[in-house]
């Protein structure tokens, strides 16, 4: 099989959390201790995958690639692309046509934080799915904001809404998909939405259609935490916070899942931890070494 790849979607305008991100990009914000995008980037590294692209705003790109760099310095390989203006979701699957060269891909979107004590086995079970779609249904108090899954009275899923006026269930779908290779030509066939965006849901739609999605539930025991707000901003920094401090392990360190993975080595995380001086992340990466 073809080796998956990912897709990291952080472009957008942000406007919702002006005058914040008026100067800055909304997913490299801070969650407690990290920018935001180290969070989505860690859930595709715990999938095991190694390249990825990372979709920007043109203006955007330059403060990517100083907080990100190319990825070496984690084993993975990081390539940057443009989105000129925020068509919608399903339109990153044409700007990544030719990075994924035909591979399945897992897109996450930059701006959504997943905690979960088994995480990596949901991650795999969705990578070795090679044809068809894995999509996660999460359960939410607000419905209405999201992609929303409707079932049928047998529990099959007969459509996916984007947005609802009236949600049919309180399973919203997460900004994480597993798509085929055939990603791109499908999102080729998706036509711009009323409010003018190519809908992620209408992609989804049509592996629907033909019986090749997989929604499957992500439970209780998981976190799927919103920024889309300023309170739900800090809100989600608190509980990684709470959890970190409780702990003292970190979420969302790609430096720490690089070397648990092996695809770095002591030398490298010794290196790192000096870059990093005295401050928090580097005391924490000594300590991995300990
Ligand atoms: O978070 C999950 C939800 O994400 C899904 O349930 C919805 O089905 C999906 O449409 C999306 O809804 P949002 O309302 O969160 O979409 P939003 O326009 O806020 O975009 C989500 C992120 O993607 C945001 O950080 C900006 C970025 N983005 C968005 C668009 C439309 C892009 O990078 N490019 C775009 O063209």
């Amino acid at each position: 099989m073809t080796q998956r790849k990912g897709i990291i979607l952080a472009g957008g305008s942000g406007t919702r959390l002006y005058p914040i991100t008026m100067g800055v990009s909304k997913q490299l914000l801070p969650v407690y201790d990290k920018p935001m995008v180290y969070y989505p980037l860690t859930v595709l590294m715990l999938a095991g995958i190694r390249e990825i692209c990372v979709i920007t705003t043109p203006e955007d790109q330059a403060q990517f690639q100083r907080t990100l760099g190319d990825g070496s310095q984690w084993g993975i390989s990081l390539t940057y692309i443009e989105q000129p203006s925020p068509d919608g979701l399903a339109q990153a699957y044409l700007l990544a046509r030719d990075f994924l060269d035909g591979a399945p891909s897992a897109m996450v979107l930059g701006d959504n934080v997943f905690f979960g004590h088994g995480l990596p086995e949901l991650l795999a079970e969705a990578d070795a799915r090679t044809t068809g779609g894995t999509v996660f249904g999460y359960r939410v108090s607000d419905p209405e904001r999201y992609g929303v899954v409707d079932y049928d009275a047998a529990g099959r899923v007969t459509q996916i809404i984007e947005k609802p006026q009236k949600a049919p269930s309180p399973y919203a779908v997460t900004g994480l998909y597993f798509l085929d290779g055939t990603a791109p030509e499908r999102a080729a066939t998706v036509t711009p939405s009323d409010r003018g965006e190519l809908e992620i849901t209408s992609l989804l739609e049509t592996y629907l259609e033909d019986g090749l999605l997989d929604v499957r539930r992500m439970g209780r025991g998981y976190a799927w935490l919103d920024t889309g707000t300023h309170g739900s901003l800090l809100d989600a920094g608190n509980f990684v916070r709470t959890l970190v401090q409780r702990q003292g392990l970190q979420i969302g360190n790609p430096d720490e899942i690089a070397y648990e993975a092996g695809w770095v080595g002591r030398d490298e995380i010794e290196a790192r931890a000096k870059a990093f001086g005295k401050n928090d992340y580097g005391a924490y990466l000594r300590r991995l070494l300990d």
